[in-house]
């Protein structure tokens, strides 16, 4: 895997265009098997997992093509209902193909996906709320298999246990397709690529009202037609430079965002005393000055968002004083701890809570990344870090994070890649 060599002691400055989003390309591409016509999809990010996605839908039989950030999308001979686990096992997304291919195939087999280093992460809501909407379900031998029943029920509701985006995406694609029923999802995650989804599936012809609120209704059509889609800016990545500015004590704007998406953590910057400016389709933060630190807790939107949970963490361990960050959605997402601790951070983790006091400075050394954005807390650690930082295992940020090295040297930062998996 590979290693990034970060160069601290440079205060980050300029602008950087975000790219499209992860997590919302992946449930639209997902929702392309529902469609046996042409489907483009523009603003796609070129990212691992993207790309895992797209090979997926090749073995399924659909006839892909990705350039420029333009997937295009044209139906094959048939469609297969079945997901390679070589593939399923590369990307928990994959789960979320489950029930439109049932939909598109009649029956479908998926692998379970497994836990990672966050959380068990089981797919039980998924399974519930599917077989309320009247698929039936088996599992065997770490497969779960659905079948279509002979009729769908007219009137379907499911109340969600916990506001789960993935079970909340599948609910609502599955769905789309279910002629003759009026479904409600209830407890629904209010996400930003919630709402990306819903509109993709709208345009392609589906009735869905109410994503974006925690109340989602369906009224499922017979079939869903070619389309034309622009995904929303990644407001992960958005964060995460935001962030990148804030630990370095610099100026950075990113450009080509929506700013309520990133509402959650303009609140806590301001809090910590970061200026911060909000244009059009730009978001500008400076911090130069003394920060104050914050209590944050890491919950689903509009709450505070858990992927940029260990990069908030990375930088209060810079701001003079007690943090405390609370981890609302995951019951693991604090395994990247003792490695930031390796750099004389002071963080103490104690019941889902980290208790983080501020030091003057981090120091370079070897440290090793669990995952995506724990990659990223420990590069933009390097940042703000006397000497270099090594982070191994760092392959994992190549899932998440679209041309890293050249935006953030555009930022003026110095770091490299070994191998060049870029
Ligand atoms: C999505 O994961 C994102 N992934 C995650 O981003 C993100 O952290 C997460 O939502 C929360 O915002 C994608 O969109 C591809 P959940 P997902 O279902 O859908 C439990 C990144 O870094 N749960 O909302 O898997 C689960 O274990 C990734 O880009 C069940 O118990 O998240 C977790 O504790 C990481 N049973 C909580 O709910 C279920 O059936 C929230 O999970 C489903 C979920």
């Amino acid at each position: 895997m590979s290693q990034i060599i970060v160069s601290g002691g440079k205060r980050l400055q300029g602008s950087v265009k975000i790219s499209g989003s992860k997590n919302a390309a992946l449930p639209i591409l997902a929702a392309t098997v529902l469609i046996d016509e042409s489907v483009t999809i523009k603003n796609v990010p070129e990212l691992r997992d993207v790309n895992t996605m797209l090979s997926i839908l090749q073995r399924i039989g659909k006839k892909v093509s990705f350039e420029h950030g333009v997937v295009r999308i044209e139906p094959g001979d048939i469609i297969v209902g079945t997901v390679p686990y070589d593939l399923v096992g590369k990307m928990r997304a994959s789960f979320n193909l489950f029930g439109p291919l049932v939909m598109a195939c009649g029956w479908a087999k998926v692998g379970k996906p497994g836990g990672c280093n966050i959380g068990q992460r089981p797919v039980d809501y998924h399974i519930e709320g599917l077989k309320q909407l009247g698929i039936k379900i088996t599992e065997e031998h770490g497969d779960v298999h659905g079948e279509i029943p002979d009729m769908f029920k007219s009137h379907i509701e499911y109340t969600l246990p916990f506001r789960s985006v993935g079970a909340t995406e599948q609910l609502m694609t599955t769905a789309a397709l279910m002629k003759g029923s009026k479904i409600v999802i209830k407890n629904a995650a209010k996400e930003p690529e919630i709402v990306d989804l819903q509109n993709f599936l709208n345009k392609a012809g589906a009735r869905i009202s109410g994503a974006g609120t925690d109340t989602i209704r369906i009224e499922g059509v017979e079939k869903l037609k070619g389309t034309e889609y622009r995904v929303i800016p990644d407001r992960i990545e958005a964060g995460t430079y935001l962030l990148a500015g804030v630990i370095t004590r610099g100026t950075v704007i990113v450009e080509d965002v929506v700013p309520d998406h990133l509402t959650a953590l303009l609140n806590a910057l301001n809090m910590m005393g970061v200026k911060v400016e909000i244009g059009k389709n730009s978001v500008k933060v400076e911090a130069s000055g003394k920060l104050k630190p914050v209590h944050v807790s890491a919950e689903p939107y509009p709450g505070f968002p858990t992927d940029l949970q260990p990069i908030l963490t990375a930088v209060l361990t810079t701001v003079e004083g007690e943090s405390v960050i609370e981890e609302l959605v995951f019951e693991n997402r604090f395994g990247y701890v003792d490695e930031i601790n390796r750099m004389g951070a002071q963080i103490k983790v104690k019941d889902r809570r980290a208790y983080i006091k501020g030091i003057d400075k981090l120091s370079g050394t070897d440290i090793n990344a669990p995952d995506i954005r724990a990659a990223a807390a420990l590069v933009i650690a390097g940042m703000a870090a006397d000497g270099e930082t090594t982070v191994h295992n760092a392959g994992h940020i190549f899932r998440g994070y679209e041309k890293l090295r050249e935006k953030f040297m555009a930022l003026g930062a110095y770091l490299r890649v070994y191998p060049d998996e870029e």
